[in-house]
């Protein structure tokens, strides 16, 4: 985690609560980190699952080459933020046929297929277009690699095909060729993984799982997508991936694979990685109680804004995200407390006996490495709270807002009038 700053600081003190405040410098050198050191034919995607703020993502649009969206919403999102459909690769297990539909309307770069059937369903559809459509196959590995916090290979999986059964589906596709234009493979192995070996293992794997698939069945090779999962430290003793080592040592294994192949392209689409690290949320401590020897800070934020931050997102054990006290520094005595938000649920903790410097009412805690998987990852209509404030403090430290709240009960409700 990089060192925090008092203009930082500073900033998170004037911006309304409960808000995700974006540091802009901190996303430029997280992107260029990883992006420099990346060899000739690989494009880094970004995810846009872990963050779909309209305003970010045109903030990424010059750093990043494209965008991995998950369904039409965020093809939508990422149109308005200025992303080439040309530019976007799309995923996911359950693409509806109006989805389908507009992925070959707006002429996508690629649309990965999660399964025979859809291979099927495109190529329909492609053929009633009179286009084809430009695909690679998601396959779901048969091996599972370890170091991901999540992982998603090597097991049951509604994502892509087996592995042991893909070359029926290849040859299946290459059948379909008239309509389907198969480019390669989209292997997406898990997430929040933090050794640089483990992510190696899977690249060196894929390589190996494609080149072994196109000498028993040839066909002109172009793309790999590596998928995402590159972590980032969120707990204490937990190390930072160092980003640009990876990057050279990915490379690598990718350069000599790219002159046997020659114009094989490869994308890497991390989301958490790229924005993890620039978000901070940002909340005010509304009151303070003591309940059996344990102190309680309530807060004007909570799960309903940063379910991960309970962790109620895909971690095993709970674990603390970092948080800081912006109001006292070194000035108060370090106190063990509970960070809980507004909801009726004990769910709604944002924190479990975290030091820190001795809350009050009235300040404001931060909650650090909040920039992914946050307000659009959580329950924002339980309890019919307004949704956060996104701020992003740009490049020249004005603060500027992203997204104001709204409230639940605006969201789609037919009145009695039928409005
Ligand atoms: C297909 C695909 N690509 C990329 C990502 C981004 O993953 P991460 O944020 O772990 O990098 C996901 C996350 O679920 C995904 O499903």
């Amino acid at each position: 985690m990089g060192e925090i700053t008092h203009q930082q600081r500073e900033l998170a003190r004037q911006v309304p609560t409960p808000c995700f405040l974006y540091h802009l410098d901190v996303l430029v050198q997280q992107v260029n980190g990883l992006r420099h050191h990346l060899a000739e034919g690989m494009h880094l995607y970004y995810a846009v699952k872990a963050n779909p703020n309209l305003g970010l993502l045109k903030r990424l649009l010059p750093l990043v080459d494209g965008v991995d969206i998950a369904s039409s919403g965020e093809m939508e999102q990422a149109r308005r933020a200025g992303f080439a459909p040309a530019a976007m690769s799309f995923a996911g297990p359950g693409k509806s046929l109006h989805e389908l539909q507009q992925a070959l309307d707006h002429q996508l770069g690629v649309l990965s297929l999660d399964s025979l059937a859809e291979a099927h369903q495109v190529a329909e559809l492609a053929r009633a277009r009179g286009s084809k459509a430009r695909v690679v196959i998601r396959v779901n590995p048969a091996r599972e690699f370890a170091g991901y916090a999540i992982r998603m290979a090597g097991r049951p999986s509604p994502f892509g095909v087996d592995e042991e059964g893909l070359p029926s589906v290849v040859q299946e596709v290459l059948q379909l060729g008239e309509w389907l234009d198969l480019l390669g493979f989209h292997v997406y192995p898990g997430t929040q993984c933090l050794k640089g070996e483990a992510v190696e293992e899977h690249f060196a794997a894929t390589l190996a799982m494609v080149e072994t698939l196109i000498q028993a069945i040839p066909f002109p090779l172009r793309l790999i997508n590596f998928g995402g999962g590159l972590g980032i430290p969120y707990h204490s003793g937990q190390q930072p991936l160092d980003g640009e080592q990876l990057a050279t040592s990915l490379s690598r294994l990718w350069q000599p694979f790219r002159q046997k192949y020659a114009g094989c392209q490869a994308i890497l689409e991390p989301g958490r990685y790229l924005v993890a690290p620039m978000g901070w949320y940002v909340v005010t401590v509304t009151a303070i109680k003591y309940s059996k020897g344990e102190t309680f800070c309530i807060t004007d934020g909570g799960i309903h804004h940063f379910m991960a931050a309970s962790g109620g997102f895909g971690q095993l054990i709970r674990k603390n995200y970092p948080m800081i006290n912006l109001d006292a520094e070194n000035s108060r005595p370090l106190v063990k407390v509970n960070v809980v938000g507004p909801l009726c649920t004990t769910l709604d903790v944002l924190a479990q006996q975290v030091e820190l410097p001795q809350p009050q009412v009235g300040d404001r805690l931060a909650i650090l490495q909040a920039g992914a998987y946050g307000f659009t990852a959580s329950p924002s209509l339980f309890l019919s709270h307004p949704t956060p404030w996104e701020y992003l403090a740009d490049e020249n430290n004005r603060l500027l807002p992203l997204r104001r709240p709204v409230h639940p009960l605006q969201w789609g409700e037919v009145t009695e009038d039928g409005d």
